[in-house]
């Protein structure tokens, strides 16, 4: 393997949907309705919501690639949030008090290409780039059956601060938020 990471761009958004559309499932639950998972796909990561994705000034897509292969990708988003509770949850995470939050909305990796350091190598690089914008703090939601990347954030020093729902087609699924300092 020779993994390289790179800013997506414009281009680049039919791969992020062909990726996205395969990957989604590894980080739901087992027993998760296709169903949901389809409508997921179809609302959140289409090649033209990808298109709107890597327009927008307030995101990062980055791929990792092995020898031009797209085998894995990271979303950034530095939108204030929405929802006033999480807003309140994240603003109060230890470790960097008063610093602008930036969401690790997206981190997947293809199935072939786990525990290969692939997940590291984007994890540095993406850290890189929030750091990059300014912001004191990551965080993000994972859904809490999610053993593996639950082990893999705590490693790469992301704790766990609470919790939120996130809705998948018509199934609402508790995630923990976990965040870390940047
Ligand atoms: C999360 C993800 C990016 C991590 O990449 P990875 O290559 O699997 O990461 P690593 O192998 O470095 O780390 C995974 C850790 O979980 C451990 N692990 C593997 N399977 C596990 C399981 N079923 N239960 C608990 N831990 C598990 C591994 O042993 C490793 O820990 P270690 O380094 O202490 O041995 C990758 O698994 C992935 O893309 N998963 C599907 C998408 C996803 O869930 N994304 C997160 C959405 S928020």
């Amino acid at each position: 393997m020779a993994i390289t990471t790179r800013r997506a761009a414009l281009a680049d958004a039919a791969e992020l949907h062909e990726l996205a559309a395969r990957t989604f499932v590894l980080a739901t639950p087992a027993g998760t309705r296709q169903t949901d998972v389809d409508a997921f796909v179809a609302e959140h990561l289409s090649r033209a919501k990808f298109t709107d994705y890597l327009a927008d000034p307030a995101r990062i897509v980055l791929l990792a690639e092995d020898r031009g292969t797209a085998v894995g990708y990271t979303m950034l988003i530095s939108d204030p949030i929405g929802d006033p509770e999480l807003a309140k949850l994240v603003a109060s995470a230890p470790g960097a008090p008063g610093a602008d939050a930036i969401e690790l909305s997206k981190f997947y990796v293809a199935a072939e290409s786990h525990g290969a350091g692939v997940a590291a190598t984007l994890m540095a690089a993406t850290l890189a780039a929030a750091a990059a914008t300014g912001a004191g703090l990551c965080w993000l939601g994972v859904n809490q059956h999610n053993e593996r990347a639950a082990r893999f954030y705590a490693k790469n020093g992301f704790e766990i601060i609470g919790t939120k729902r996130f809705l998948v087609g018509e199934v609402w699924h508790d995630d923990h938020v976990r965040a870390r300092p940047l």
